[in-house]
């Protein structure tokens, strides 16, 4: 970490800095919702941490506190997308009903649609003609509806596109104030990687891909002159072509040099919305488990944040277990649950207190992992949100883990 890139994080995060205390939840929510500055906020994590669900809550909140707020889901459990209303293909915000909109605020969400977001990219920087070839070509459908990273790519596209559509009002430059267009916050949920770190890896990785020396190869024929037609490289193709077949090579050469007259305009974007993601007004919410695996991979990308310069708001520790209603220490319920037992094996009572027992360790374990984990980032302030019952998978849902997120239970 630099000391110009800790400084600048520091200056960047959006809301109150949270005090660097190590009790209870420090990260003052509602106050980086409320605050006008904050434009967009990233939640990102490892997989299954929440991510989707804290996008969704903290959105919902944010319109109901008087933000016209836009959230960008990726593949949210159906349940959940259907109770926003987000239908299965749409590509564009729609409005959510069932917010109360009494604060002046609003909430449209859409899901992701990876294809369909690569496509527009295409479309909009190619000729129609050579769009058409590249949209039809078989290795282009595959590269943009699976390729390991499209999700993250077209993720980082997609907040670049309403940024600049819906929030700058197509009118204003980079870093004007929000609030000339539809929107003047924009909520992003992140794919559902292994690491965290995969959502701002991928775009690099794909640009490698399409920059790296397989496809060099394969444009060499397409574009360069003779000369570049060694006999090493004719015999390649030949042997390719043998194994492969001719309309697989055609193919292929005719996908990467038309992807190639693309390609500026695709990397000119992923580094402008990589701005975007360090501009001040933007902050980064990291989600984790209160479990050392997830609280380990918390810590890596805490500090990638700050060595990308990118503005960390605070983390998220989700599913937590919830307190128990009594103080009774463990050891007096483990104490107690013996004696009741040498009384009575059979003992209910015993059992309940052994249960009440295990359910302290939990949380005192809970506890401890996270002291860790902010004596290693006091800077980072945290909110703790328990686990609910049940699944969360609609605005009822949503709004209870809002408010667990504002400290209001
Ligand atoms: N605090 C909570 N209490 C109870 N259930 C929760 C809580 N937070 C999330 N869940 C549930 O956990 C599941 C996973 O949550 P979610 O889909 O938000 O995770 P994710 O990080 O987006 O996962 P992925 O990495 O697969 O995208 C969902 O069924 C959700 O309803
Ligand atoms: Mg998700």
């Amino acid at each position: 970490m630099t000391t110009s890139s800790s400084t600048r994080r520091t200056r960047s995060r959006v809301g109150p800095e949270g005090p660097a205390g190590r009790h209870a939840s420090d990260l003052d929510v509602d106050s980086l919702l409320d605050d006008r500055r904050t434009g967009i906020i990233v939640c990102c994590g490892s997989g299954g941490v929440g991510k989707t669900t804290a996008s969704a809550a903290l959105a919902l909140r944010a319109a109901e506190r008087g933000r016209k707020v836009v959230v960008l889901t990726i593949d949210p459990a159906r349940r959940l997308a259907q109770s926003m209303g987000i239908p299965e293909l749409g590509n564009t915000p729609r409005p959510v009903v069932g917010v109360d909109q009494a604060a002046g605020g609003s909430l449209s969400a859409m899901m992701l649609d990876m294809k369909r977001t690569f496509d527009e990219v295409v479309l909009s920087q190619a000729s129609p003609e050579k769009a058409e070839q590249i949209l039809a070509n078989p290795f282009y459908i595959a590269l943009s509806s699976s390729f390991a990273g499209t999700q993250e790519y077209m993720a980082m596209e997609k907040l670049g596109q309403l940024h600049r559509d819906h929030v700058l009002g197509g009118t204003a430059g980079a870093g004007e104030p929000h609030g000339q267009g539809d929107f003047d916050l924009i909520v992003v949920d992140t794919p559902p990687s292994r690491s965290a770190l995969d959502f701002l890896d991928a775009p690099e990785r794909l640009s490698s891909f399409l920059d790296g020396r397989f496809v060099r190869l394969m444009l060499a024929p397409a574009r360069g002159p003779a000369r570049l037609m060694t006999a090493g490289f004719g015999l390649i193709t030949n042997a390719m072509t043998r194994i492969l077949g001719a309309q697989f090579l055609k193919d292929l050469q005719t996908f990467v040099a038309a992807l190639d007259t693309v390609f500026g305009g695709f990397r000119q974007r992923a580094q402008q919305t990589y701005s975007l993601l360090q501009a001040d007004g933007t902050a980064f919410l990291v989600v984790a488990a209160p479990e050392p695996d997830a609280l380990r991979e918390a810590a890596y990308f805490v500090e990638r944040l700050s060595d990308d310069a990118m503005p960390l708001a605070g983390l998220i520790l989700n599913r937590a277990s919830p307190e128990p209603d009594s103080a009774l220490p463990a050891e007096d319920a483990v104490a107690g649950a013996g004696r009741l037992r040498r009384q009575d094996p059979a003992s209910v009572t015993a059992g309940l207190l052994r249960l009440h027992a295990d359910q302290v360790r939990m949380v005192e374990r809970e506890r401890d992992l996270r002291n860790r984990f902010t004596a290693a980032h006091p800077q980072v302030p945290t909110a703790v949100v328990p686990a609910l019952a049940g699944d969360v998978h609609d605005l009822d849902g949503l709004r209870r883990i809002g408010s667990l997120l504002g400290r209001e239970e």
